[in-house]
Order: C-alpha cells, then structure tokens, then sequence
C-alpha cells in the first residue's frame, strides 16, 4: 500500500480576499464575510478527513478595528451569532474550538460567545480550530514578555521564556502558512511561530475555497523539503 503524504500537523490561514469576491459581484463587503464562513466550514472538514491536527484561522487582527465601523460592526456581530451559533456543527464533527488573540480587548458578547465555545468543544478530539481574533503577532511576543517577567521579575529573556508564554504554548507550531486572495505577506500573522514554517500563496478568494483546495494545499506541503538550517 501506498504512504499517505504526510500532512502539516499544523495548518495557519490566512482567509483574505473576502471583500474582493463581493466587490467582483456588486455585493457590500460583509456580504463576503458572512460567504468566507461557509468555507471556513467546508475547509475544516476537509482538513479534518486529511488527517491534519491543528488549523488556526486568521478571523480578526490587531489591525483590522482600522476598518469602517460599519464592517467592524458587522464583523463582531457575526463572531457573536457564529462562533457559538455554530455548537451543533463543532459536535457533531469533533471540533474543538480555541482562541488565540487578545481576547481582553474584544467586546464583553464576543468574549463570552468564545469562552462558552472553547468550554464547550472542549472534549472533541477530531480536529482543533483555532481563532486568531483581535489578534497580532507582535502583539502575541509582546504579552508573552511580559507574562515572563511579571512571573519571574528581572530575569533574561530567552526564546524558551517567550515561547511558553504565548498565548497556547501547548499548540506545536505552525507547520505551513497559506493565504488566499494572492497577497504575498504575513500581515502579522503567527509571527513567532513563522520563523521555519512554509508558506504557499493561492490566488483564489477565501468564499470560493473547498475541499479540492484544501487537498492540494496538503500535495504542495508533501513536496516541501523542511531543513530548518541543517542539510537534508
Ligand atoms: C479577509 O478578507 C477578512 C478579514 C480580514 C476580516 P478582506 O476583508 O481583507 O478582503 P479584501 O482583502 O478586502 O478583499
Ligand atoms: C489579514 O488580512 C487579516 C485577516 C485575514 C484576518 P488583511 O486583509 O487585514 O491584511 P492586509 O491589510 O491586506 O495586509
Ligand atoms: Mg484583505
């Protein structure tokens, strides 16, 4: 029998290109978002059947509350009516949900709709979802500092101290970074985590992914030759 391509433990995505798929139709921009949260479902079960542990979803980043109110709005609204809206879904395929970000500087009902979640999915053991929300990688480093040090005052920091003090030190890191919508950056994404992950660039717009993406996203990550530094 044929090995099963191996798989990235650890999935980062990058979901851009909503606001362009509804511009392209004459659709308001949140007409994208709340299109780009059927993929996100469709994609899930679809990582969850290749046999990938952990996808982490950029939702919202430290920088997106530079958006007109209007979509910031919306947004939140959709995080509220989603993230716990979607329990049945989450049980039913094993899901667990949980959140990385700066979960404080969100508003009280986006809070608790996601405390509630990870609370509640906390058995699944499919797959584990997480949420990159009010989220930032400098951001992330500079609360894991400060974590360390308001534990162990005065003493040095050391890339240890910053990584057991991210936001889920028990989460590996992420094993491969992808971005649809054919942006070529990282726009502050799992920065940390970045340093020897591998990056792929889509061009398709977030609301038209499915399960085919998600399929040769994994064939592009079977190709990789992962060397961190050493020789193969
Ligand atoms: C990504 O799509 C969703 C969020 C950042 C919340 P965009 O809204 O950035 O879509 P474009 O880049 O404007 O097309
Ligand atoms: C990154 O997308 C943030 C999320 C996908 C949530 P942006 O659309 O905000 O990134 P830039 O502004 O194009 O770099
Ligand atoms: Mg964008």
């Amino acid at each position: 029998m044929e090995d099963k391509p191996v798989v990235p433990a650890h999935l980062g995505i990058i979901m851009d290109g909503n606001g362009r798929w509804a511009k392209k139709r004459s659709l308001p921009r949140t007409a994208g978002h709340a299109e780009g949260l059927k993929a996100l479902k469709r994609v899930i079960c679809e990582a969850a059947r290749q046999g990938i542990g952990y996808v982490t979803f950029y939702t919202f980043s430290t920088e997106n509350w530079k958006r007109s109110e209007q979509e910031v709005k919306y947004l939140m609204h959709l995080f509220v009516s989603k993230i716990h809206g979607e329990l049945a879904f989450y049980n039913k395929h094993g899901i667990r949900i949980l959140a990385r970000g700066d979960l404080n500087g969100l508003p009280e009902e986006v809070r608790h709709a996601i405390e509630q979640t990870v609370l509640e999915t906390s058995n699944n053991t499919t797959i584990t979802a997480i949420v990159a929300i009010n989220y930032g990688g400098r951001d992330e480093i500079c609360r894991a500092v400060n974590k360390f040090l308001s534990k162990n005052p005065g003493q040095g920091i050391t890339e240890t101290a910053i990584a057991d003090n991210l936001d889920l030190p028990q989460v590996p890191p992420v094993d491969m970074i992808v971005r649809s919508a054919n942006e070529k950056r990282l726009s502050n994404f799992l920065l940390w985590d970045s340093a020897y992950a591998e990056l792929a660039f889509y061009e398709k717009f977030w609301p038209d992914w499915n399960e085919e993406d998600i399929r040769k996203v994994c064939h592009d990550y079977s190709q990789r030759v992962r060397k961190f530094g050493g020789v193969e």
